[in-house]
């Protein structure tokens, strides 16, 4: 392969005398090295025109998107010896991390519309910038003033003498394309738009919006926005405060993106608040250019962030959302909000399973699945974030809690418990450890009640001992203040009782008498504090379900003997030329399970009376009688179904009044036939289903079936292809899980044949894409196996 720059070096030339001279004494942060290394791979040599520069910056920025986006290059060779290049595995992600560090860690800032007189977004964001402090240089940028809040303006971007690595622009709409030249020419590696005016407006703008990402993209410029609240970078080497909101937050370990610049505010002011250390946050705005996906892959690999946190309206590209998403929550937890439903373009379903994954389900199981966390506001974003970011990830979800106070101990056990951690029994020698010292009135179960007499000693030494329990895998102090001892005493003990340990500390410090004090000297130890036991209980089960994810390793859907063929020859034909789609017959429906293993009861399609005295004979009685007619999937509503037919009369009689019916309802020619089925023993009624969701691909759902699926709405869903795990989790995951477990007398169902249904399906579909709905409703589950006594599958073009 011919060795040959192609330029990437270039992407920083415009900043060689920048790096030689600068004073900014800081070690390079990873992504520069990793910037560093692209350079030494890519060579330096020629130099290339602009929007070739960016075209090959996009390429090296994105590995991903630069695939697809290949056949932009104009050179296909070129495009082959970067990839070359470019391929090695260091670079898949870090590129892109590279490629945000002039976002994130800019050297130099320009502010583009920086106003004099404070009040408005131009000047506040100026303002903000020098009053924070940055730690490199700000360049205000305004044609009409010659100073700028005391400093020296320049007419335009290019008249500023020193390398830009950022600019952000507060000018209008209407001036952005041309300002994106001007940074362009300039050298500007990255733009912050938080301008409006664009898609948020309609068409017009939307068009606007696209040319500017175009536009800064032939710059090889990352963009962030327009119409957003600005970014921030609070590590005291960077101390970058490009917002226009008035508070600037504590540095600490969590990443913050979100998508709407409102909330934004509000988060910075959150942070303030609960005292929660922000690492870097990006207000994404309408995501021109950056994603939160990018951002996900930037953070990845950020030393200073340990959370990352997210505020979404929507996935933007879902695939690519995911990837990122399954990745970096293997190295640190992803939590977000995710607000706004999907149900917008979602094709209305006429089958169960079809009908209940409207509920936004598919974003939660691709979220879950991800490991990514997902909360419903804000402030449980934050509280789960504020235990990760300071405390181990706990190995279990057994829980024990030290309280001063009996209330607030059942409270918390409450709270614990509805929300799947456990509050188990101590070990013995934890118990006996603590009676030895603790009064007589005192509790040593699980709360251990300490009573109101408690002391900061007896705090640290019930503290450690439950910590040391191997029962145990998190343990939730709770204060109430009592008139003896003092909050912050308490707190020193539990700080002191926590240091080195690796389970995770949550603290609940209730009441107001010295609680201020007590929690600031607990978040100076880095414990997270809670007002309420409800909230620390809420982040710690958070917690648990992450290291439930970690503790799992890959889930590959497992190899099952199934005969592709056989269902091909059905599918295949299915639907004919021409046609949307339709639902399988009866028979097509039964070759179908019957190729991929599932069990259906012995059945039979009748056409005529006759037919079906006939057939009952043969499959043997009691049957079930099912009316098959055009047009109607829910046989129960028109009072299709009936059940234990005990001999030939009955079946006669049971056929004419389906017809009857039929005639009734001015229908019978819709009328196919009947399908008799021998008739299954009793068992639980669950439901196995499939649907295509636009977005996401199949969903697959697990529940307690039944004619009254929709009314119960216990279904899990997960996301297609299932792992075995997956699948097992599926099954043990419907709230109504105890009734496959002998609830009241009933069987214990066979589980493991439940969860085999579930993987045969998600093969199917996964074999088929083809198929848009597959319900299974009611698959019987008895201790001896399960049945398919009833199902349906439609197939689209
Ligand atoms: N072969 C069978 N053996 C035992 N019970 C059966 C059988 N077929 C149906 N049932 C019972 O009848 C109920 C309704 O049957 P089926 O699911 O076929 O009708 P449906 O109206 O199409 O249902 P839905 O449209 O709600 O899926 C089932 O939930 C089950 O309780
Ligand atoms: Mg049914």
């Amino acid at each position: 392969m011919e060795e040959r720059g192609l330029g990437v070096a270039q992407i920083g030339d415009a900043h060689e005398h920048h790096r030689e001279g600068e004073d900014l004494e800081r070690e390079d942060h990873p992504h520069q090295q990793a910037a560093g290394r692209v350079e030494q791979l890519a060579g330096r040599g020629r130099s290339v025109s602009g929007g070739e520069r960016g075209r090959i910056h996009r390429y090296a920025g994105s590995y991903g998107l630069a695939i697809r986006a290949g056949h932009d290059f104009h050179q296909r060779k070129e495009s082959a010896a970067m990839e070359a290049h470019l391929s090695a595995r260091f670079c898949y992600g870090r590129c892109m991390a590279a490629s945000l560090d002039a976002l994130l860690r800019p050297r130099s800032i320009a502010v583009i519309g920086a106003a004099r007189k404070r009040g408005s977004i131009a000047a506040e964001v100026f303002h903000n910038l020098v009053h924070v402090g940055f730690q490199g240089a700000v360049y205000p940028v305004n044609p009409k003033a010659p100073v700028v809040q005391s400093v020296r303006a320049y007419a335009t971007v290019e008249d500023i003498p020193d390398a830009v690595d950022l600019a952000l622009l507060v000018v209008p709409a209407a001036q952005v394309l041309e300002t994106i030249d001007a940074c362009g020419r300039k050298g500007v590696r990255a733009v912050v738009v938080i301008s409006a005016g664009f898609a948020e407006t309609g068409p017009e703008g939307a068009a606007l919006q696209l040319a500017l990402a175009d536009r800064a993209r032939g710059y090889g410029m990352r963009v962030v926005g327009p119409n957003c609240l600005g970014v921030l970078n609070a590590h005291p080497d960077v101390r970058m405060g490009a917002t226009f909101a008035p508070n600037f937050p504590p540095f600490g370990g969590v990443a913050v993106c979100s998508q709407s610049g409102a909330l934004g505010l509000a988060i910075l002011d959150l942070a303030l608040e609960v005292g929660m250390g922000i690492s870097s946050f990006v207000s994404i705005g309408n995501r021109a250019d950056v994603s939160a996906a990018d951002l996900m892959a930037y953070w990845e690999d950020d030393p200073d962030t340990k959370v990352v946190l997210l505020y979404l309206e929507n996935l933007g590209d879902p695939a690519e959302f995911l990837e990122v998403a399954r990745r970096v929550s293997r190295k640190k937890p992803v939590a977000v909000v995710k607000s706004g439903r999907t149900e917008a373009g979602r094709r209305a379903a006429s089958s169960h399973t079809g009908a209940l994954a409207g509920m936004d389900v598919a974003v939660d199981a691709l979220l879950g699945q991800c490991g990514v966390l997902r909360t419903d506001t804000i402030h449980e974003l934050f509280e789960v974030a504020m235990l990760l970011s300071t405390q181990p990830v706990p190995r279990g979800p057994r829980v024990a809690i030290l309280t001063n106070a009996g209330g607030p101990g059942i409270m918390a056990t409450d709270a614990c418990e509805s929300r799947g951690l456990k509050v188990p029994a101590l070990a013995e020698a934890t118990r006996e450890a603590l009676r030895s010292f603790l009064p007589a009135a005192a509790s040593v179960g699980n709360p251990v009640d300490m009573i109101a007499s408690a002391s900061p000693e007896q705090y640290e030494r019930s503290l450690k001992l439950l910590l040391a329990d191997p029962g145990v895998d998190a343990v939730l102090t709770l204060f109430v203040t009592p008139i003896v001892t003092r909050a912050t005493d308490v707190a020193e003990a539990i700080a002191r009782a926590a240091a080195g340990s690796d389970k995770p500390i949550a603290a609940c410090m209730m009441g107001s008498q010295g609680v201020p004090e007590a929690v600031a000297t607990l978040r100076e130890h880095r414990i997270p504090t809670y007002t309420f036991p409800e909230a620390a209980a809420a982040a710690l089960a958070r917690a648990a379900r992450y290291g439930v994810f970690l503790a799992g390793g890959d889930d590959p859907p497992p190899a099952l003997p199934v005969d592709r063929d056989a269902a091909a020859r059905v599918l295949g034909a299915a639907v004919p030329e021409g046609a949307r789609g339709r639902w399988l017959s009866p028979d097509e429906v039964r070759a179908v399970l019957d190729a991929y293993g599932v069990a259906t009861p012995r059945q039979a399609l009748a056409r005529t009376g006759d037919e079906a005295v006939r057939f009952a004979a043969e499959l043997g009685f009691p049957v079930a009688l099912k009316l098959v007619a055009e047009g109607i999937t829910h046989k129960t509503d028109v009072g299709g179904v009936r059940l234990g037919l005990r001999d030939e009369a009955e079946v006669r009689e049971a056929y004419l009044a389906m017809l009857g019916r039929l005639t009734e309802l001015g229908r019978a020619g819709d009328m196919r036939g009947v399908l008799l089925q021998r008739m299954a023993e009793r068992g639980v009624e669950t439901f196995v289903g499939a649907t295509k969701d636009p977005e996401f691909g199949h969903l697959i759902g697990f529940g307690l079936g039944g004619v009254q699926v929709e009314l119960l709405k216990d279904v899990v869903f997960r996301v297609a292809p299932l792992g075995a795990a997956d699948a097992a989790q599926m099954v043990d995951g419907i709230r109504a899980r105890a009734l496959l477990e002998g609830f009241r007398g009933g069987p214990v169902v066979d589980k493991g044949a439940l969860a085999d249904v579930l993987l045969r399906v998600g093969r199917l579909v996964a074999d088929f894409p083809h198929i848009a709905e597959i319900d299974l409703n009611p698959v019987i589950a008895r201790p001896d196996g399960v049945l398919a006594v009833d199902a349906r599958i439609r197939v689209e073009t």
